[in-house]
């Protein structure tokens, strides 16, 4: 199955549920539609955008990912934690180089009851040596996961080095299961477009599809 084809579905289920409610692309449509009473979290400009937490949302309902991993933690860690809650399997595993956003975070869980689902892991970059270039990256030491189901990056920021978001795939590919699923967020930037063109160089088993949105997602998959 392509993964466009594989999207496209879950694409059109969710917009139909959304459309139920009158609203789209918005926290307060994602809030109904996860079925929270209490208004997500939001930090203008570092919360991923609702479209995205839509997207992911949407597979986490429809393909029930056991094991989940995230870069970087905040409203996505309570939005795919939930949708863990909701498919009743499923764990979160998210990694932050900040410990007082992955205390936050963590704060935020227990605040909406989801803590059972999500291991916010303090995770300090560190430097990694890749194809000759330095990058600073998520400390792996404490990463247990491996199957990994679905990976959702949304971190490190790109302020902090040129193709921050590269290790990401190298770092974790022997990690993930034959079927897991990636989204790539800012996938709009040039960084983020180049990172996905020297993956499929680099991870030729991987293919990847494009989706329009706020700030433009990348999603990938093995052949
Ligand atoms: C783009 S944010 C992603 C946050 C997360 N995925 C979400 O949906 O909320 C990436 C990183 O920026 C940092 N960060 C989060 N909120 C921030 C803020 N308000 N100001 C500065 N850095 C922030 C954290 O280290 C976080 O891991």
């Amino acid at each position: 199955m392509r993964i466009h084809d594989l999207f496209r579905g879950s694409l059109a289920d969710i917009r139909q549920t959304l459309f139920g409610y009158g609203l789209m692309h918005t926290y307060q449509s994602l809030e109904k539609f996860l079925g929270l009473e209490k208004e997500l979290p939001v930090a203008e400009n570092w919360s991923a955008a609702a479209d995205f937490l839509e997207l992911i949302s949407n597979y986490c309902l429809q393909h029930k990912p056991q094991t989940i991993v995230e870069c970087s933690s905040g409203t996505s860690s309570l939005v795919l934690s939930r949708c863990c809650q909701l498919n009743g399997q499923g764990q979160v595993y998210s990694l932050e180089n900040g410990h007082d956003f992955a205390s936050q975070t963590r704060r935020q869980l227990d605040d909406f009851e989801l803590a059972d689902y999500c291991h916010v892991l303090h995770t300090p970059l560190q430097e990694y040596l890749l194809d000759g270039r330095k990058f600073q990256w998520y400390d792996l030491t404490n990463l247990y996961a491996s199957g990994i189901d679905l990976l959702v990056i949304d971190g490190p920021p790109g302020f902090l080095q040129k193709y921050s978001r590269f290790p990401a795939l190298p770092l974790l590919s022997s990690f993930m299961a034959e079927q897991c699923m990636v989204f790539l967020d800012d996938a709009a930037r040039e960084d983020e477009q180049e990172i996905v063109r020297c993956w499929l160089q680099q991870h030729p088993e991987f293919e990847a599809e494009y989706i329009e949105n706020e700030r433009g997602c990348s999603v990938l998959m093995r052949r």
